[in-house]
């Protein structure tokens, strides 16, 4: 049977100061990830074929750098976009857009940030994606928190309220099996 693999990109600057998207590098940390990775993959996908799918942005083509296998990025699969608070901090949002920052917390699958994305837009961007991975054999997807929940939710048929809070921790790579019904799951953390 053929897996999907989902893994967040290494920790990125922007991760170490508490920022929102942008596009930055990652920490010395998320590179020992990015240098761990290879191993934990072949371990686990051995001779079968792979291929790897990141976002256009720096911090998962790093990630996926030292990844033997045939790549591609995709721009659908680029980080929630946060509009006017790309760059700040949860703290500094709250103080700039006390209201928007309520209202995200009431509704947090569909508050849309000013000039920026909901959940639900990233839902309808990723339909392509998800009709491809419908169809290819084996995929490692070195992605981003929102875009991993939504397509988390989608394998595992989780609720719009659950999608924005589904944990999607760091260094972890999640192992996604599909089956008739469902999917089978496993995680690999990697102590770093
Ligand atoms: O903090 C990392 C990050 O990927 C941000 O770029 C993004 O805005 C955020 O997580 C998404 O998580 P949440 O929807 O919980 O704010």
């Amino acid at each position: 049977p053929r897996s999907i693999y989902l893994s967040r990109h290494g920790e990125s600057q922007y991760n170490v100061e508490g920022k929102l998207g942008g596009d930055s590098l990652l920490s010395p940390r998320g590179m020992e990830y990015a240098r761990a990775l290879p191993a934990l993959i072949k371990k686990n996908v051995g001779d079968a074929q792979l291929t790897v799918w990141t976002s256009t942005l720096k911090r998962t083509i790093q990630t996926a750098e030292l990844l033997e296998y045939t790549k591609l990025t995709w721009k659908s699969l680029d980080e929630l976009d946060a509009g006017v608070c790309d760059g700040m901090t949860y703290e500094e949002i709250e103080q700039a857009y006390p209201d928007d920052f309520a209202n995200r917390d009431e509704d947090k699958f569909n508050y849309r940030y000013r000039g920026g994305e909901s959940y639900r837009d990233v839902v309808v961007r990723l339909e392509p994606v998800i009709m491809e991975l419908e169809r290819q054999d084996n995929i490692l997807i070195i992605g981003h928190q929102a875009i991993l929940r939504c397509l988390y939710a989608y394998f595992h048929h989780l609720s719009q309220d659950d999608l924005p809070y589904i944990s999607i921790p760091l260094h972890t790579v999640i192992k996604l099996t599909p089956k008739a019904y469902g999917c089978d799951e496993e995680r690999y953390a990697l102590p770093i």
